[in-house]
Order: structure tokens, then sequence, then C-alpha cells
């Protein structure tokens, strides 16, 4: 058995950014694959901070505040916006190459929802360059790394963390770690939905994993899907592409962002692009195949180069398009999960001695939507918080037994030789098609009664079919068949846990619009989805938001 003060699942921005703030304690960061490997890498168009005497972070917070249509916990966005440009600032010192100005300032754009340009980016790479500096950094600090490891549970003994267990890739080992303070970093679940920007890595297995040890998952309902992915792919294509000026057309040549949202145009909130361009696209204004056109040719070929270069090379090598001479093929894709462990703004969960940070976390401070350029922000301010709060509390705690730990260890080694050693019955593959279809036609972007009582049904059954899944590949060195087959059993509890949140949820408020009831209901609905694991399937609680700073107020863009 491993053991460390402190266990970090998650090798991305968060996961090293909170190994960056333990100081005293012994930690060491567990990931699925290489730490530059994480999905924190895809990020392109920006973070966003207040750097200049022209912006606030208070309408940093109000932006923030609206554009979650008022879900977001105005006392955890008070933290992210006052923290913003320490934590942006404190990349540079490090090394981050952002872009700049003329005169050599760090460069900002215009991004979705904001009303001042405040998303600092590296061109259209800037989780890459982020990442890259926070993981020299972690070597500089020699943190210790255990990659390729997927983590299989969070060990709990009354209502205490005391540690994981993992699968060991490389060699099919399962192992625990013991630990006096968990922090999960562990990411979105995008990869449930067929159509999604995310990494193949993206499962929600650590969601699934706190689910199953007791957690709450909170405001599941709200995934967020971003307006902009390259047709056929649902490769990202930056909202930078936008805040740098470009442009949607239908098939009719016309501005159609004009008809919603007059005001910010191209540049509102994602939930209210989306819709847009689904709009467009199912009512018949839309190309063949079911896509609008993102203009930017009008930028010309220097500022494109300069500024977009990475979106011009991906639409270059996957869709045979150069963006200086034809526009962007594009439609909306699963991007972010708003949704996550419960966990308030310092990073705690309802389980002793357990912390969650980044996407796999709901704060909440995206509330309903998530601003475009808050999720790296993110990453920055809550990851350093976990890491703060795990070591104050690792320093006054000691290990537990290791009863739980080694009791776990063996209830996980019965549960995969259970898979390897079944010689027949379903393929994970055909169940997490199904999975993957079901959610893209009953729980995307336009959702009713109806569609998510369907999807519900068939959650159920695929869970039950699940219990019969066999892998072919029985070897030990880096099964991916086993890997998938071990996740897919998360990612059904995590979809059942969001079509359970967005078929209680009978009103419209950011990225969960109800056909069936379009409008905000603040009266009844101003209150976030708490979703626990039960044998039976998934409990339903609600607890209120933390309205401290703005009142709810109509949304117009
Ligand atoms: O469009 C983008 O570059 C995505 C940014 C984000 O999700 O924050």
């Amino acid at each position: 058995m491993f053991r460390h003060d402190i266990i970090i699942v998650g090798g991305g921005l968060a996961g090293l950014r909170a190994a960056l703030s333990v100081r005293s304690a012994d930690v060491a960061v567990i990931s699925k694959v290489h730490p530059l490997r994480s999905h924190s890498i895809a990020a392109q168009g920006g973070i966003n901070a207040v750097l200049g005497s022209n912006d606030n972070w208070e309408d940093h917070a109000f932006d923030t505040v609206k554009g979650s249509d008022y879900l977001a916990d105005q006392d955890a966005v008070e933290v992210l916006c006052k923290e913003a440009p320490v934590r942006v600032i404190e990349m540079e010192n490090w090394g981050t190459l952002f872009s700049r100005t003329e005169d050599g300032r760090i460069a900002q754009r215009p991004f979705g929802g904001a009303g001042f340009p405040r998303t600092v980016y590296a061109q259209d790479r800037t989780g890459h360059h982020l990442l890259h500096t926070m993981y020299e950094q972690a070597l500089r600090k020699d943190v210790k790394f255990y990659n390729e490891w997927l983590i299989t549970r969070l060990v709990v003994d009354k209502r205490r963390c005391g540690g994981v267990t993992g699968y060991n890739m490389s060699n099919g080992n399962v192992e625990g770690f013991q630990a006096k303070a968990v922090i999960f970093a562990t990411g979105g679940y995008g990869r449930i939905y067929r159509h999604s920007t995310n990494s193949v890595i993206n499962t929600g297995s650590g969601c699934a994993v706190a689910y199953r040890a007791g957690a709450s998952l909170e405001d599941m309902e709200f995934v967020q899907f971003h307006p902009t992915t390259l047709y056929s792919t649902n490769i990202l294509i930056t909202e930078g592409a936008r805040g740098e000026g470009g442009y949607l057309v239908n098939k009719d040549g016309e501005r159609f962002m004009q008809r919603y949202s007059p005001h910010q145009l191209d540049l509102a909130p994602r939930d209210i692009v989306a819709r847009a361009i689904q709009t467009e696209i199912n009512e018949g204004r839309g190309f063949e195949g079911g896509y609008v056109h993102l203009e930017l040719r009008h930028l010309g070929a220097e500022k494109i180069q300069e500024r977009l270069p990475g979106i011009r090379q991906i639409a270059i090598d996957f869709a045979n398009i150069d963006p200086v001479e034809k526009p962007i093929p594009v439609r909306p894709g699963q991007h972010y999960s708003m949704g996550g462990i419960a966990s308030n703004k310092n990073c705690e969960t309802s389980i002793s001695g357990f912390y969650a940070c980044g996407e796999c976390s709901c704060i909440s401070v995206h509330g309903a939507n998530r601003l475009g350029g808050n999720s790296l922000l993110e990453t920055l301010v809550f990851g350093k918080i976990s890491g703060e709060n795990a070591e104050k509390f690792a320093n006054s705690s000691l290990f537990g037994d290791t009863e739980s730990i080694d009791r776990a260890i063996e209830e996980e080694k019965k549960k995969i030789s259970g898979l390897l050693e079944r010689k027949a019955g379903e393929e994970f593959f055909k169940i997490r098609d199904e999975l993957k279809t079901i959610l893209d036609e009953k729980a995307g972007i336009f959702r009713k009664e109806e569609d998510l009582t369907i999807a519900l049904e068939k959650i159920t059954e695929l869970k039950i079919r699940y219990g019969n899944v066999y892998v072919r590949n029985k070897g030990t060195i880096f099964n991916q068949e086993l890997v998938n087959a071990i996740e897919l059993e998360g990612m059904l509890d995590v979809a059942q846990a969001i079509c359970t949140g967005a078929k209680a949820r009978n009103e419209s408020r950011g990225s969960h619009f109800r056909i069936d009831y379009p409008v905000r209901d603040d009266t009844n609905w101003l209150k976030h989805t708490l979703i626990t694991f039960a044998p039976d399937g998934a409990r339903i609680d609600y607890k209120s938001v933390n309205l401290k700073m703005f009142a709810p107020k109509p949304r117009e863009y």
C-alpha cells in the first residue's frame, strides 16, 4: 500500500495547482494519463481576469452571475473574481507566455457574456501554455506522480475519507493509497455524449467514484454545449474566434444572432448562442447535414495567423478548409459540466478529508451556464484553495486504520476479475454507444419531460445489461478494453444523475432548456439540485443559492 499525507487525483491544471500550494505535507498526484495529456491542454480561448484600471472585480462577478442565470453561489464567485488577477500574474511570473499588446502589456480579448474584454490569452492555445508552465513548476517542486492509474474507489469509513484504490494500467495491479486528505481534480464527463469537445479520458470517473462513496452530485442537469465545434469531429473552435471579430451566418447568408441577441450578437453567453445555432439548423436554415458557418475571412490572413493559428490548423487538418479562404462549418457540441461533486468555496465536500476542485466539482461558480474563460480561472483559484485546505486538514489529522482500504482493495480485485473471468456477455461499447445516442437525442440542448423519461428508462435498462459485461482482452498490460468497461459503470451513474435532475427541474435556466417549461421560474426553482447515490437509483434533494451580491433579474443580452 502507498501512503501520502495528501493524495490528489487528476494531473490537469486544478490538480497540479493544488499540489503546488501544499508546503509542508507529503503530496502525490495520481493521473489516468501523463499530466501533459490532461484535458486542460485543450483549452483554447483564454482565462478571465481583471487586469487594468478600467475594469473591476465586481463587474466580472456580475457578468459571471448573470451568465449563470443567477444560479451561481455568489460568495464563491466573489472569491473567483477577486483572486483572478493574482493567479494570472503568478502564471506569467512562472513563465506562461501570454499574448501581448503593441506596448507590451498582457493582451485581453472580448468573450461571450462579458461586459469588458477581460480574457487573457496565449494565441488560441492558452490551456497548452498554462499546463506546460504548471507542470514545470510541479517538477521543480519534486511532486511525486503516479501516472496511468485509474482510481476505482474513494475509501470512506464513517463519513471520513481514508484514501483511494487504484488500477495500475501498466501492469493490471490493484493497489491502495492511504491518505489523510484526498483531493479530486478529475475533470468532466463530456464523453458520455457522442458529440463532445472533450478528450476521450473525460468519462466522469471521478464524479462517479465520489458519488458511489456517498458524496452528493450537484446541479448535474446543467450541461454546457459549446456553440462552435467543428462539424464532423466536434473539435473545439474557440469563442476567441468570435472575440476577434468572427461571426455566424446561416445558409441564407444571414447573421442570425441579430434575432436572438440584438445587443451582444455573436458574443452572447454560450447557452444562448448554442440554442440559436441549433434552432437555425432545426428550422431548416442550416446547411445540409446540420451546421452553420463561422466567418473569419474579413479578419485577414495576418490576424488569423497571429491570434488564431490553432483553429486555423484544426480546420485545415480535419475539414480541409482554410478559414483564410472559406468559412468554417460549425455546430454545437457538449463542452463542459457545470455540475459535479458538491463542494463549498473551501473545496470541502460532505465527506471529511475529501476535497474537490476544477471541472469535477460544483462549487458553484458557474451556476446554470459557465462563461467562457472562467473554467481555466476556476482551476487556478480553487486548485490553490483545495491544496491549502487539504494541507491544514492533513496537518491536524492522523492516518486512519488500513482495514477499510484493505477491504476495498479486495472488493475491487474481485470486481475486476469478475469482468475478466466472464466468458461471454455484453460488449461494453454497445452499451456505451446506446448511452451516447440516448443522451444526445433526449438530454441535449432542448429537453422535455417525455424525452427525459425515455432516457431514464433506457439508462436503467443499460445498467441491468452492464451487469453482464465482459471483455475479450484478458491481458494485464494497458488493457484499454478493461479500463473502458470499468469506467462505463460510472458513466451510467453520471448519466442517470443528469437525467434525474433534468426531468425534475420544470423550468428553463441557463443551459437547461425545457421546451415544455420554457421560462425561468425563480419562485420554485432558484435552488441547487443534489443527487445522492441510493441502491435503487438516485435520491434527489435541493439546497439554496447564495445571493450575496446581485438579486435575480431577467437575463437580456
Ligand atoms: O471557446 C473557448 O475557447 C473555450 C473556452 C472555455 O471553455 O472557457
